[in-house]
């Protein structure tokens, strides 16, 4: 049995009067792929940012509750927001890389976090690289403009960037939505391996991507969590009559 790594305790989110998330609770067990499934506006995203607490930067925002991440509450004023961030990392809908190297945009993270060490930058660079598949098609060019790769060697970089500064969980956003088939099963193919090493939670509007990488699913409708069951038994037994509704919906 996994170890919960994360675990979202009465959490409740406003932009300013405008309340979005409603009591969420559930966790995420350690090595394991959660994805969080339902309607456009449902709360997913801003549900997902609260993780690292990205949302802190939106003026007029308000949370209410705990998110633990090894037994500790995110929230309380002790904990230090940019080593938050280095662990728990964060792909977004579109690739967003920084206009500059290869090599830099891995190593920018690492910079950050005052890793100077040139042979350093150049062992993680590799590993990060390999980790994501795309080294080999790298490799010579590591000084070119990484905004020149293909969408999906664009968003697979974004993933080594992420993984470069070491975090414990990864959060994506709807990470294959801008991309084609291929480099999405590219992608499904690597956070199904990554899974070994770290604890992920996906948003994604693809059923058939949450029935082939997550091990559980959260469906949310309107800011609450109406289910959180595993994978299997949510596609195959739902609980919630709301879950089986969407679930059909999508699928046929
Ligand atoms: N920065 C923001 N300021 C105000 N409202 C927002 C902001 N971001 C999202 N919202 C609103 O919060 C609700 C939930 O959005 P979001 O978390 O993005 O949902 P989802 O990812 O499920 O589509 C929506 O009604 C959306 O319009
Ligand atoms: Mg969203």
């Amino acid at each position: 049995m996994n170890s919960e790594k994360v675990i979202i305790k009465d959490l409740s989110f406003f932009y300013d009067t405008h309340q979005v998330l409603d009591n969420v609770n559930f966790s995420v067990c350690s090595n394991t792929v959660t994805a969080l499934i339902g309607s456009s506006g449902c709360g997913k995203t801003t549900c997902l940012k609260c993780i690292n607490r990205m949302n802190d930067l939106i003026p007029g925002h308000r949370v209410t509750g705990e998110i633990l991440i090894n037994e500790e509450n995110i929230y309380d004023s002790s904990v230090n927001i940019s080593e938050l961030r280095r662990r728990v990392g964060m792909v977004f809908q579109k690739p967003n890389l920084f206009p500059m190297s290869i090599y830099d945009n891995i190593a920018y993270g690492l910079r950050v976090h005052g890793v100077k060490d040139k042979e350093t930058l150049e062992e993680v660079i590799v590993r990060v690289l390999e980790d994501v598949g795309m080294w080999e098609a790298c490799k010579d060019r590591l000084k070119s403009k990484a905004l020149d790769l293909s969408g999906g060697q664009q968003q697979r970089l974004c993933l080594a960037r992420a993984l470069a500064v070491s975090p414990e969980i990864l959060l994506m956003d709807e990470p294959t939505s801008a991309l084609d088939p291929i480099s999405t099963s590219k992608i499904e193919d690597l956070i199904f391996r990554l899974r070994d090493e770290y604890t992920m939670v996906i948003v994604t509007h693809n059923m058939q991507q949450a029935s082939r990488i997550s091990d559980m699913v959260v469906f949310f409708d309107s800011g609450s969590v109406v289910e959180c069951s595993k994978t299997y038994d949510f596609f195959n037994s739902p609980k919630d009559e709301r879950s089986s509704r969407y679930v059909m919906g999508r699928i046929i």
